[in-house]
């Protein structure tokens, strides 16, 4: 499958969260984003833009001990953290592939843990801490689909 990548640089969490937002305006429902990055890379916060733009009921917060969150809103945010995860076989005990068919996203945190049961046409960002400058982080998209990761910002 060919796909396309490009990357951003932001310069803060509010940039990330701003991306975010704009990520959000090209997903449809059924989307899957995968978002790989260390500890604090800002996957979380990058995931709060999403909710921002789609109206959430509630700011995104780490799904850490809950492993997931679900945000109603104009597309319902299904909010996956899967660094716990020690077989990947446990997201399908959450019920995983049901949420890829309820019209919400389905945003992964460590999808790594379960790389195997992500969608071929999943959306994948990658994010990576600056080494010498706290608040720099650079963003890749990469995707199958040109809109999701060129909309010109
Ligand atoms: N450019 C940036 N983008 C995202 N987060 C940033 C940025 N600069 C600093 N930060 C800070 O880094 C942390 C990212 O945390 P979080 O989004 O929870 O990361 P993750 O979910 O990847 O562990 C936050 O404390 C945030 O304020
Ligand atoms: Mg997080």
């Amino acid at each position: 499958m060919a796909m396309y990548k490009r990357t951003y640089r932001t310069f803060s969490a509010d940039e990330t969260t701003d991306l975010g937002r704009h990520i959000a305006r090209m997903l449809k429902p059924g989307d899957v984003l995968a978002l790989y990055g260390d500890l604090a890379a800002g996957k979380t916060t990058l995931t709060r833009g999403l909710a921002e733009e789609f109206q959430a009921n509630q700011p995104a917060t780490s799904p850490t001990f809950t492993l997931i969150n679900e945000y109603p809103g104009i597309l319902t945010l299904y909010h996956f953290d899967c660094y716990r995860i020690k077989d990947a076989r446990e997201i399908l005990y959450l019920g995983f592939e049901e949420y890829l068919d309820m019209g919400g996203i389905v945003v992964v945190e460590w999808p790594q843990k379960i790389e195997t049961f992500l969608p071929e046409d999943t959306i994948r960002i990658r994010l990576i801490r600056s080494e010498s400058r706290e608040d720099v982080r650079e963003i890749t998209i990469e995707s199958p689909e040109e809109r999701h990761v060129n909309f010109g910002c």
